[in-house]
């Protein structure tokens, strides 16, 4: 998640801060569009995907590893959230119903993720890297997604795997409050903004997302259960798999994951 804001990144090898923007709009609208401010390429770029439940913190992570290591946070769920607020008549009958099951907190069809994924390779092959947030989420799509990679001659380098007990992954949806603009992340007791309600990056106005209600609540967490929690021992079995503790700050867990990234070379 996040916005489009300028951000610092600080690459280890160099320890200098660079300022580099990810603009996102290839990603977010897909097919022939492109990044208007393409970010500036990292010495290394990381290309990583962020597993772990709702709410464990992958959004954030992924803002966080994007200032150190320049790779670009890639969201599908961010792809459903923009075309939620699209003007209705762009809106295609596979998108609606899309939009219907991530209302529910149910996932969405591998088909339609798939084909949105698929339309945006480019993004993929970006010299900067990139930190898949919420893709795969299934068998299907992790075994799709390393073929999409193979046949874009790209490779991951680690899948980073957040893990954190369930009554403190609800007491973050709970608290999650984002920005209808920039689309930052923010939680009302341990991310909590400069002024209640209004975005540190954009003044926007926070809201509470739909599927953070108690019942889409405990849908998405029986999904995860049942599609996504597998896919821990695929990447493990591939040799790519980091499992992080996401227990305590955002900054500590931000240290353990570049620890545990620079252990793997
Ligand atoms: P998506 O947008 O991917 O949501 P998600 O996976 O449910 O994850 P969240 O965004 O809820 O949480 P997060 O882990 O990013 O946590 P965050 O950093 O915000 O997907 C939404 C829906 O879209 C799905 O349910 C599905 O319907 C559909 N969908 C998307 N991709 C799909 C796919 N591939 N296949 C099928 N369907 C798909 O943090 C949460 C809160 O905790 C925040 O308030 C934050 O400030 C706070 N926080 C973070 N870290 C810490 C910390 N260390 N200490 C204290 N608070 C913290």
């Amino acid at each position: 998640m996040g916005g489009a804001g300028k951000v610092f990144q600080w690459h280890w090898a160099t320890a200098r801060p660079m300022s580099i923007a990810h603009d996102r709009t290839a990603w977010i609208k897909g097919a022939d569009d492109l990044c208007h401010t393409p970010a500036a390429k990292p010495a290394r770029p990381y290309r990583l995907v962020l597993l772990g439940a709702p709410g464990v913190g992958k959004g954030t992570q992924a803002e966080l590893l994007s200032e150190c290591l320049g790779a670009c946070p890639l969201s599908t769920g961010d792809i459903f959230r923009a075309a939620k607020s699209a003007d209705d008549c762009g809106t295609s009958d596979a998108m609606r119903t899309a939009l219907d099951a991530m209302r529910r907190g149910e996932l969405v069809s591998d088909e339609t993720v798939l084909a949105l994924v698929v339309e945006r390779a480019r993004c993929l092959r970006c010299g900067g890297g990139f930190l898949l947030d919420g893709f795969p989420r299934t068998l299907a799509q992790a075994r799709a997604l390393l073929v999409l990679l193979a046949t874009n001659n790209v490779a991951l380098d680690a899948v980073v795997s957040y893990e954190l007990p369930i009554d403190q992954i609800v007491a973050r949806l709970a608290g999650r409050r984002t920005c209808g603009k920039c689309k930052a992340v923010f939680h009302v007791t341990s991310r909590p903004p400069r002024a209640e309600g209004v975005c540190d990056h954009c003044g926007g106005a926070l809201i509470q997302r739909e599927d953070d209600r108690p019942e889409s609540i405990r849908v998405r967490m029986a999904a995860y259960e049942e599609n996504t929690r597998p896919l821990a021992e695929f990447f493990r079995a591939k040799g790519l798999l980091l499992t992080i503790p996401a227990a305590g700050s955002a900054e500590d867990v931000h240290m353990r994951t570049t620890s545990a990234l620079r252990a793997r070379g």
